[in-house]
C-alpha cells in the first residue's frame, strides 16, 4: 500500500506539518518555532504556546502541501501527535487534525510523540541508504525528555518501513530533562534561551582550556541506566555563588540580550575563558553521563545498534563522542540531521505509516493525552 501522510505536530513549541510517502520519503517538512515568543520568559509558557500554535497551523499544513506539491484531497491519511506534551498545545493539532480527517473522508493516525522521534532516526538512515538493525537501543533526549528504550520489531528483526516497533524502557532521567538542565545552565550564565546551540558552540570554542570546577559523575541509586541533571545544575548554581569572579560578565551578557545581541559572535567575547571552561566541563559531564548509560544500555543487551534522537542529539560533543565509543565497541550509532534531531512533523508522518497499515486508527473522540506512555 503506498500512502502519502500528512503528519501535524503540536506537542510544545513547535507548530509542525510535512508530507511523507511511504513512510520514508519526506516531500516536505514545515517547522514554526516559537522560541522568540517563549525567550524573554526563559521557557515555554504553555498559554502562549497554545495561541501561537492556533495562530500558526493552518499556514503551516498549507505550505506543506505546497512544497509537496499536493492538494488536501491528494494525501492518503493524517497523522498527529496525541501526546506526551502539553495539553493546550497538543489539543491544536489534534482538533485540526480530526477536522481535515472528517471533512476529507481519510484516516486519522494518533502518533505518539516519542515514537517519532525514534522514526526521525530511520528517515535519515533512509536517506543515506543505511539500515539501523534491530533490536536496538533508543536514546531519546531533548528539552522534555531523557529516556532509554529497548526497540525491536515483532518477527524478523528486519527495521522496514511496514514494521510496528515494541519499545521496553530502560531507563529515564529522575528529574531534569538533559535539554532543561541545559536550558537553566544557559540562564544562570545569562547566555540566551534556548541554551543548548549556543553552550554547544561555547563549549567547542573552549576545547583545551581548564576545567575552574570538576563535576564527578551522577550517581543514581536503583536503575543505573536512570539519569539525573538536576544535581548538577545545582553544582553549577554554587560554583557561581561561592566565585564572584562571574558576576560583573554576567551582568554585561544581561545587557547584551536586552540588547538583543544573543549571537554567538556577541557573547563569545563576553565570555571570561574561566566561564568557557565551566561550559565545557558541565557539557562534558552531560554527555559523559548520557554516553556512559546508552553504551551500558547496549553492551547489557547485546545490541549492534545505537540510535540517538531528540534536540540534544544536535549536539556536535554528544555526536562525536558517540561515534568514537561505537567504533571500539564495535556497534554502528545512528543519528537524525539536526532538522530531524529537533521537534519536527516528518518524524510524525514516518511513525503514523506503520499503524496505518496496521489499521491503527483513531475517530472523532481521540482526545489529547499529556503523558502517553511509549512502554
Ligand atoms: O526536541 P526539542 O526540539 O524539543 C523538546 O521536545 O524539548 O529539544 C529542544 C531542546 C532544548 O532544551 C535545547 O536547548 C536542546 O534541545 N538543544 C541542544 C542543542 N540544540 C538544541 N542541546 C545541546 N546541544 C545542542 N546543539
Ligand atoms: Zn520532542
Amino acid at each position: 500500500m503506498s500512502a502519502r501522510i500528512l503528519g501535524i505536530e503540536s506537542s510544545c513549541d513547535e507548530t509542525a506539518a510535512a508530507v511523507v510517502a511511504d513512510g520514508r520519503e519526506i516531500l516536505s517538512s514545515v517547522v514554526a518555532s516559537q522560541v522568540d515568543i517563549h525567550r524573554k520568559y526563559g521557557g515555554v509558557v504553555p498559554e502562549l504556546a497554545s495561541r501561537e500554535h492556533l495562530r500558526q497551523i493552518v499556514p503551516v499544513v498549507r505550505e506543506a502541501l505546497a512544497q509537496a506539491g499536493l492538494k488536501l484531497e491528494e494525501v492518503d491519511a493524517i497523522g498527529v501527535t496525541q501526546g506526551p506534551g502539553l495539553v493546550g498545545a497538543l489539543l491544536v493539532g489534534i482538533t485540526y487534525g480530526k477536522t481535515l480527517a472528517q471533512s476529507l473522508g481519510k484516516p486519522l493516525v494518533p502518533v505518539n510523540h516519542l515514537e517519532g522521534h525514534v522514526h526521525a532516526v530511520f528517515l535519515e538512515a533512509h536517506k543515506a541508504g543505511r539500515s539501523p538493525k534491530l533490536p536496538a537501543v533508543c536514546l531519546i533526549v531533548s528539552g522534555g525528555h531523557t529516556v532509554l528504550y529497548e526497540v525491536k520489531v515483532e518477527d524478523s528483526g528486519a527495521a522496514d518501513r511496514n514494521a510496528l516497533f515494541r519499545y521496553r524502557k530502560l531507563g529515564q532521567t529522575r528529574d531534569d530533562a538533559a535539554g532543561e538542565a541545559y536550558d537553566k545552565v544557559a540562564k544562570l550564565l545569562a547566555l540566551g534561551y534556548p541554551g543548548g546551540p549556543i553552550l554547544d558552540r561555547l563549549a567547542a570554542a573552549a576545547y583545551g582550556l581548564p576545567a575552574p570546577v570538576k563535576f564527578s559523575p551522577t550517581k543514581t541509586r536503583g536503575n543505573p541506566l536512570d539519569f539525573s541533571f538536576s544535581g548538577l545544575k545545582t553544582a553549577v548554581l554554587y560554583h557561581l555563588r561561592e566565585h564572584s569572579e562571574y558576576s560583573e560578565e554576567i551582568r554585561k551578557r544581561e545587557e547584551a540580550l536586552a540588547r538583543g545581541e544573543r549571537k554567538f559572535d556577541q557573547l563569545l567575547p563576553l565570555s571570561s575563558k574561566t566561564t568557557l571552561g565551566l561550559v565545557r566541563e558541565f557539557q562534558n559531564a552531560v554527555i559523559r553521563d548520557l554516553v556512559d548509560r546508552t553504551m551500558a544500555a547496549a553492551e547489557e543487551l547485546d545490541v549492534e545498534s545505537i540510535l540517538v534522537s531528540g534536540g540534544v542529539a544536535a549536539n556536535s560533543q554528544l555526536r562525536a563522542t558517540f561515534e568514537e565509543r561505537v567504533k571500539s565497541a564495535g556497534v554502528e550509532a545512528f543519528f537524525p540531521s539536526r532538522a530531524l534531531s529537533t521537534d519536527n512533523a516528518a518524524m510524525i508522518a514516518a511513525a503514523a505509516y506503520p499503524r496505518l497499515r496496521a489499521g491503527l486508527l483513531a475517530d472523532l473522540t481521540l482526545n489529547a493525552d499529556p503523558s502517553l506512555a511509549l512502554a
